[in-house]
């Protein structure tokens, strides 16, 4: 066979490879459901433990490949990590850490890399990193995450495609916002724990991953009070010791799952979810005729699905406000929701891409900059849809699982990237869905 032919085969191979999940119509969902821990926690506290020379430990680590993407970056780094995927502990000895550059080739799987900038910045005084791309929900700018480190004294240049930021040592200081933005809180916080004297970080994000980020630091000996409104102050500290410690359950694990059995009119128990990461989210579910049982000391959450949803609007906004990374999900549920609802995308600037493919399936939605007008209708059907983005790809199955006939959902890195085998957990409680390979 010539060299062109073998090329032709060899694209018709991977092709053919694709993975996708198979949806058919589900009966009601119903039953219980654990909990993995929060993606949007746990790669923070991975990039964390650069700051302690040490070995720290990390429970309830979702086994996920945006996690296995961080321990290549820190792999890359010098760390010595042991993930015990059947126990989701993870070990991370930073004692042999010998480089502070991230190659290319990591940022781009992954802009969540920025987070050990700070902490390297702080350990070691000196980083070097590829720029962190944007993706398909906006261009994902880093800009106040650079404007801070200069404020704490850092020099950042940009060379091509790498940003390098250095410093003799990092001087504390008043840092405000103009955009509660999380990475850049995070980032500010971690560096500012080993700088000279005070930080106050104003306008700070305080998502609950945030939180569980700051309980953290503070075991590991940093200094930290978080005071209103959105205040952190840091008290720089000269080292840290490497802790262990849980991660948060992922609240919008939780959330996909009481969505997945309000679309199909069942019901769910999560014991270990925590509803005061929920509250605005639970109330959009109240709303919509759902009933909501919280648990004691605000731990567990169960859902009784109303036959009767009806159509609820929402912006998107920073924590406590209605969480963006369930905005599309939550709009699948709408979908088949009796009435009109508004939703208004408000944190990232191209992030109803979903729409589009929700459509292909006969919902009825209109895009009106950035806001997405959705009118119920009385079924969905069942099509090959592709997914854009993590939270995508959880809307597109929830669709799935209610229109009529069989769904594809292609894009499944997506699903794979913020979620511990989540189609497994939906199979238990009811679901027909099924990761197949296209032949
Ligand atoms: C974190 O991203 C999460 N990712 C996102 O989850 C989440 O959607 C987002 O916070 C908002 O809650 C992780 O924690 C790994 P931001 P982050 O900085 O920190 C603008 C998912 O699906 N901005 O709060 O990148 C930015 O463009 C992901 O799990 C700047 O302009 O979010 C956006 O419009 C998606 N300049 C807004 O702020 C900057 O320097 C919020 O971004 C930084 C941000």
């Amino acid at each position: 066979m010539n060299q062109q032919a073998e090329r032709q085969k060899s694209k018709q191979v991977c092709v053919s490879g694709q993975q996708y999940l198979c949806i058919e119509k589900s009966p009601l969902l119903a039953g219980e459901a654990q909990i993995h821990g929060a993606k949007n926690a746990v790669l923070v506290m991975m990039a964390a433990t650069i700051l302690a020379d040490g070995v720290s430990e990390l429970h309830n680590v979702p086994d996920s490949a945006d996690v296995h993407q961080m321990i290549k970056v820190l792999e890359c780094l010098g760390a010595a990590i042991v993930f015990e995927t059947s126990k989701n502990h993870l070990i991370i000895d930073t004692r042999s850490l010998i480089s502070c550059t991230v190659p290319a080739e990591l940022m781009k799987k992954m802009r969540a890399s920025v987070l050990v900038m700070g902490p390297l910045l702080a350990r070691f005084g000196r980083v070097v990193i590829a720029q962190p791309g944007g993706c398909s929900i906006g261009a994902r700018p880093v800009n106040f995450h650079m404007q801070n480190f200069r404020s704490l004294g850092a020099s950042v240049d940009v060379f091509g495609e790498s940003v390098c930021a250095d410093t003799k040592h990092l001087q504390g200081t008043r840092i405000v916002l103009e955009y509660p933005s999380v990475g850049a809180t995070e980032n500010a916080l971690m560096a500012a724990t080993l700088a000279k004297g005070t930080t106050h970080i104003i306008n700070a994000a305080l998502e609950p991953e945030v939180v569980n980020l700051i309980e953290m630091l503070q075991k590991m000996g940093a200094a930290i009070e978080v005071k209103a409104p959105n205040t952190i102050e840091v008290e720089g500290v000269t080292t840290l010791k490497a802790v262990s410690l849980n991660v948060i359950p992922d609240r919008l694990e939780a959330g996909s799952l009481l969505l997945a059995a309000a679309i199909t009119g069942g019901s769910i128990s999560l014991p270990t979810a925590r509803p005061d990461h929920l509250d605005v989210f639970l109330l959009k579910l109240q709303q919509m005729g759902h009933t909501i049982e919280r648990g004691q000391n605000n731990v567990g959450i169960s859902l009784q699905a109303t036959d009767r949803p009806q159509a609820v609007s929402f912006t998107t906004a920073q924590y406590p406000g209605f969480p963006t990374d369930l905005q599309a999900p939550l709009m699948a549920a709408l979908c088949l929701a009796q009435g009109e609802s508004i939703i208004h995308e408000a944190v990232f600037e191209n992030r109803l891409i979903h729409v589009k493919e929700l459509q292909k399936m006969g919902a009825d939605i209109s895009v009106h900059g950035d806001r997405a007008i959705v009118r119920g209708v009385k079924k969905l059907i069942g099509c090959n849809v592709q997914a854009s983005d993590i939270r995508a790809s959880c809307a597109l199955v929830l669709a799935g699982l209610a229109a009529q006939g069989t769904t594809h959902v292609f894009g499944v890195h997506h699903w794979k990237r913020g979620y511990q085998n989540l189609e497994e957990k939906l199979v238990r409680l009811g679901a027909d869905i099924r990761l197949k390979t296209t032949h």
